[in-house]
C-alpha cells in the first residue's frame, strides 16, 4: 500500500494556474479613489434598476429560476435570437469558464491571442488543457497567427472581440476567415463582452454566426455597458448542442434573484444604453486625444472600440507603465498594468465620467511635465 499523503494534494494543473487579479479599487492611505481599473459603465446601470431591485427586496427568501426562462426571453426579443438557445450564467466567465470541461481532454489545446483576456487561459488550466497564445499583430488579433497556433489538439478558440486589454477589434470579414480556417470540431467562442459599445447591434457578425454555425459560441455581459458588474450576469448563445452541453454542467441557480430582477431591466432602457454608449464614445475620443498630444514624452493610445483605452508609455523612467500606475494611484487614480498579459509598457484605462477623464488628463499632464 502506498504511505498516506500527509495533506490533500491540488491537480498539479490546478496549482499551475496563475490565479485572475481584478482591478484596484482601494488606494493607499484613504485617498478618495477614481476607479478606472476595471473597465465598468462610470455612469451605473439604469435608473429603473434601483427601483425594480427596491421592489423586490421582499421576495429574496425564494430560489431564483436557475433557466433563467423570463430574462432569455427578452435577450432573445432584443437580438432575434431563439430563447432555446441562449443560455445565462454568473457573469459571461462562468460560460467562458465551462466551455473546456465539456470539449477539452487533458493535455489538449486552446488558442487565444497573446494580449487577451486573463480568464482564457485560466479557463483551458482548469480542464487540465494547455492555452496557447497567438502573436497579436499591432495589438490587433491577427487571424493568420492564430490559424497558424491551432495543433490537431486543438479544441478551442477564444477571441474577444473588441479584445480586452487592447481594445481593438477585427471586422467581420476577418472573423468570417478565421471561422473558414478553422477545422469543424474546433469550438469558436468570440466574446462579445463590449460590443453594446459600437452602434451596430452584432457589430462583428458573431451572434449571426452563431446561430447559423454547428462549432461558434457568442458570449455576452451585463457587467459592462449596462452597468451590473456587481450581479454577476451573462449570457452565451450557439448551436442546442452546445447549449445542451453548457445546460447540464452550470450551476444549477448561476444567477441570484436581485442579478435577474436587474438585468431585465436594464435590457429594457435601451435609451440608457445608447446615452452611455455616446458618452463612451466622446470620452474616449478626449482620453484617446489628450494621450496622443503627450506623444513627445512618449505615451500613445492604442486605437479602441471599448470603454477603455491601452496606454504604451515609454520602457523606463518616470513614465514608464509600472511608475505612472504608481504615481497616478498616489493621486487616487486607479489604472490597470498589464505585464501578465505581456504589456508591461501598457497602461488600461477605462473611459470615466467627463469629471474622473479630466482630472486623470490633469494628473497625465502633471506628471509628464515633472518627469
Ligand atoms: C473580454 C471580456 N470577457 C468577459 C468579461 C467578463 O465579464 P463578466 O462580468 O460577464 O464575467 C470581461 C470582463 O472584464 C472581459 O473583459
Amino acid at each position: 500500500m502506498p504511505e498516506p499523503l500527509s495533506a490533500p494534494r491540488p491537480n498539479p494543473w490546478i496549482a499551475a494556474i496563475e490565479a485572475y487579479v481584478p482591478g484596484a479599487s482601494r488606494a493607499e492611505g484613504g485617498v478618495p479613489v477614481i476607479k478606472l481599473s476595471s473597465n465598468e459603465n462610470p455612469h451605473g446601470a439604469s435608473p429603473l434598476v434601483a427601483e425594480r431591485l427596491r421592489a423586490h427586496a421582499h421576495d429574496v427568501h425564494r430560489y431564483p429560476d436557475g433557466s433563467a426562462t423570463d430574462l432569455r426571453r427578452r435577450i432573445g426579443f432584443l437580438h432575434g435570437l431563439e430563447p432555446d438557445r441562449i443560455v445565462c450564467g454568473t457573469g459571461s466567465d462562468e460560460i467562458l469558464q465551462l466551455l473546456p470541461l465539456i470539449y477539452c481532454g487533458h493535455g489538449d489545446t486552446v488558442v487565444h491571442v497573446r494580449h487577451g483576456f486573463m480568464v482564457y487561459p485560466i479557463a483551458a488550466r482548469r480542464a487540465g488543457a494547455v492555452p496557447l497564445a497567438a502573436p497579436d499583430r499591432a495589438f490587433t488579433a491577427d487571424v493568420d497567427s492564430i490559424l497558424a497556433t491551432v495543433r490537431k489538439d486543438t479544441r478551442i478558440v477564444y477571441l474577444a472581440n473588441p479584445n480586452n486589454p487592447t481594445g481593438t477589434m477585427i471586422p467581420r470579414a476577418e472573423v468570417m476567415r478565421l471561422h473558414a480556417g478553422l477545422r469543424p470540431d474546433i469550438l469558436l467562442v468570440i466574446d462579445q463582452a463590449y460590443a453594446e459599445y459600437l452602434p451596430e447591434p452584432d457589430p462583428d457578425g458573431a451572434l449571426a454566426l452563431a446561430r447559423s454555425a454547428a462549432n461558434v459560441v457568442a458570449t455576452r455581459t451585463f457587467s459592462k455597458i449596462y452597468g451590473l458588474g456587481g450581479l454577476r450576469v451573462g449570457w452565451a448563445t450557439g448551436p442546442a448542442p452546445v447549449i445542451a452541453e453548457l445546460n447540464r454542467i452550470r450551476a444549477p441557480f448561476p444567477i441570484a434573484s436581485p442579478g435577474l430582477v436587474a438585468a431585465a431591466a436594464a435590457i429594457a432602457d435601451q435609451d440608457w444604453v445608447a446615452r452611455c454608449r455616446e458618452a463612451n464614445a466622446r470620452e474616449r475620443a478626449r482620453l484617446a486625444a489628450a494621450i496622443g498630444a503627450l506623444g513627445n514624452h512618449g505615451l500613445a493610445a492604442v486605437p479602441s472600440a471599448a470603454n477603455f483605452v491601452l496606454m504604451t508609455c515609454p520602457e523606463e523612467g518616470p513614465l514608464a507603465a509600472s511608475a505612472l500606475h504608481a504615481a497616478l494611484a498616489a493621486r487616487g487614480i486607479l489604472v490597470r498594468w498589464l505585464p501578465a498579459q505581456g504589456l508591461p509598457h501598457g497602461l488600461r484605462i477605462s473611459v470615466g465620467t467627463e469629471d474622473e477623464n479630466g482630472r486623470l488628463i490633469d494628473a497625465l499632464h502633471e506628471l509628464c511635465a515633472a518627469a
